[in-house]
């Protein structure tokens, strides 16, 4: 699809070294973008940065921990010292407490470490970011903030912490709607069932019998981002191959 709109905006997005973070900044560089990676890894994500701009695109890369406020600050600051305007968030660092953290033993063996983990970057961390940007947006009259959910954040799956912060995004992404709208900002939240960003999401069951890959999903946030999506705003968009509507089946 072609999206002329992109060209010389700009597009933030957090946990960018990887997955489909990394994946909308590359297709918004792609599509004429300036881009601003961020993650709390400082290596990986300078890399994707280098190889956005080896491309030809203009792709800055930063290092912030979403649980710091002072970081997102900066990598907020560098992206309108260098580009003088930020149009698209996305939220999307985050992931299973019980996996990152490596908790064994489920939920009730959880540390409270690892649960402090889950809430803080999949949910606390998009409410900071969208704090930092949002004067941003209404400055401009413009801006879409993505926030990624999951389904568990709608089914309810057994990791809690994971469970309640994606249920969260959906309510982050219809306050950030009613609260921006008069101000020309949108916001949705995109929840996927499994994507294949990690191998092991293939052994999910959906009713279309596979899981997503990345660029499914990207495709679904650039067209939300995009002219075309621009009556969208204060929902969640389910991505996930029926999984969430199979009760009857599995
Ligand atoms: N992959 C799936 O099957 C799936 C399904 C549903 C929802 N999601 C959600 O979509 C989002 C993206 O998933 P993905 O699989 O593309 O991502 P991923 O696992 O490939 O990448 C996550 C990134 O977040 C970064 N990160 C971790 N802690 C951070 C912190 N404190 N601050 C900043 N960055 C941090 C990591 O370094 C990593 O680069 C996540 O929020 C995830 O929960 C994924």
């Amino acid at each position: 699809m072609d999206y002329p709109e992109f060209k010389g905006k700009t597009a933030i997005a957090t946990g960018a070294a990887s997955g489909m973070a990394l994946l909308f900044l590359q297709k918004m560089a792609e599509h004429g973008a300036n881009v601003v990676l961020t993650d709390v890894n400082a290596e990986a994500v300078e890399a994707a940065a280098e190889a956005i701009r080896q491309k030809g695109g203009n792709a800055v890369g930063v290092k912030v921990d979403v649980r710091k406020y002072d970081e997102i600050e900066n990598s907020v600051r560098i992206a309108m010292e260098k580009f003088g305007r930020i149009d698209y968030l996305m939220n999307s660092a985050g992931g299973c407490s019980l996996r990152v953290c490596k908790q064994t033993g489920g939920f009730l063996n959880a540390t409270p470490e690892s649960i402090e983990w889950g809430v803080d970057v999949n949910l606390k961390g998009a409410v900071l970011f969208t704090r930092a940007v949002l004067g941003k947006m209404f400055d401009q009259k413009y801006g879409v903030i993505i926030n990624m959910g999951s389904i568990d954040g709608v089914s309810g799956g057994a990791c809690l912490d994971y469970t309640a912060s994606k249920c969260g995004m959906i309510g982050l992404s219809k306050g950030i709607a009613n609260y921006g709208a008069e101000h020309g900002v949108r916001s949705v939240c995109v929840s996927p069932g499994p994507v294949l960003t990690r191998a092991s999401m293939a052994g999910m069951r959906t009713l279309l019998g596979r899981a997503a890959e990345p660029e499914e999903v990207v495709n679904l946030i650039l067209y939300i981002c995009s002219d075309k999506g621009a009556f969208i705003t204060g929902c969640n968009y389910m991505i996930d191959g029926g999984r969430s509507c199979a009760a009857a089946r599995f």
